[in-house]
């Protein structure tokens, strides 16, 4: 993973976000367990969307590093297969031409009362909120905060304004809001912004809003490789498309010095 960073930043993180550790517990609960999967209630329809899905990436256990770019919310839900619910859950990448995951990404949820829950990106770039953690008022405010490497794989630190140093992280916020479906990937696909058009050639639309990315065409944020050390792999990559037909993406990015007071959580649990 990343490099430790002395920092307050961290710390804030640390706890303001679920613990990394109990990621790495259930990883272990569920190589302990065989990994049952539970069959799901007479749901036709979520049945079909679940085999839809496919199998698991050979070398890749069920649990936080799988399914990267998956509608994650799909499986793990009351009518799904799984033991873990979540009411939240999805995945973000590099940019627009992988599926290279992002680490130590912040994403900050605000929910239609004003709770404000974050959640953090492991090394395929998977978030997810468990069911017990957070029950959020839909609609929900959602933007992903991510840090920004130099060209020597070094995170951009800035003042804190107390002396200190903190991570510089740039932040991208969805225009809307998410009405009720917590899965990203219901909407943002991995089949990217590839153009759907008509008999004639016409352009009609858009397969898809595509995968959450966090650089821009022409960005320059260095992120690191974490082929080597991540238990998990992204998907395999079809060659979606890096056009730039998603074009506001640019200009709804902006730095920002990510006022450490609007990331706590207070969320219930957490
Ligand atoms: C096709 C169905 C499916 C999808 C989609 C899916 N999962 Fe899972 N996941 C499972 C199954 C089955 C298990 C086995 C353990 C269980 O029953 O919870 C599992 C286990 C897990 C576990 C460990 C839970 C435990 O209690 O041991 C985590 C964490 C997890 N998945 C995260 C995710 C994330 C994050 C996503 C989306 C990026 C996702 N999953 C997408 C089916 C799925
Ligand atoms: C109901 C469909 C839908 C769901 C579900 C959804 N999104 Fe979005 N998202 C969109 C659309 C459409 C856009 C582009 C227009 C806009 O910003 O509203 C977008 C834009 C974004 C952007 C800004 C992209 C840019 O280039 O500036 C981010 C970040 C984002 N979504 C994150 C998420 C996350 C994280 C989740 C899951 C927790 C999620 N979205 C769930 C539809 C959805």
């Amino acid at each position: 993973m990343t490099p430790a960073t002395p920092s307050t930043e961290r710390a804030r993180r640390a706890s303001a976000t679920i613990p990394r550790v109990l990621a790495v517990l259930v990883v272990l609960g569920a190589a302990a367990l065989g990994a049952v999967s539970v069959p799901s209630c007479a749901n036709p329809v979520q049945d079909q969307a679940i085999a839809a899905l496919g199998g698991e990436l050979s070398g890749v256990p069920p649990g936080p590093f799988h399914r990267p770019g998956q509608p994650c919310v799909v499986c793990h839900s009351e009518n799904g297969t799984t033991k873990l619910q979540m009411v939240l859950g999805g995945t973000v990448f590099a940019d627009l031409t992988s599926f290279k995951g992002v680490t130590d990404v912040d994403v900050v949820f605000t929910d239609s009362i004003g709770q404000t829950m974050t959640t953090t990106t492991n090394c395929v770039g998977n978030f997810y909120i468990s069911s017990n953690s957070w029950s959020p008022k839909f609609p929900l405010a959602v933007e992903v905060r991510f840090p920004v490497f130099n060209m020597d794989g070094t995170e951009q630190m800035q003042s804190d304004g107390n002396g200190g140093m903190k991570l510089v992280q740039k932040v991208k916020a969805m225009g809307s809001v998410i009405s009720r479906d917590g899965s990203c990937a219901d909407c943002h696909k991995l089949t990217g912004r590839a153009p759907r058009t008509d008999a004639s050639g016409t352009i009609i639309g858009y397969e898809s809003t595509g995968w959450i990315y966090c650089n821009a065409v022409g960005d320059t944020n260095y992120f690191p490789d974490n082929s080597l050390t991540c238990p998990g792999k992204p998907p395999p990559f079809t060659g979606g498309t890096s056009s730039t037909t998603g074009a506001s993406s640019s200009s709804s990015t902006s730095a920002t010095s990510s006022s450490a007071s609007s990331t706590s959580s207070t969320g219930a649990g957490g």
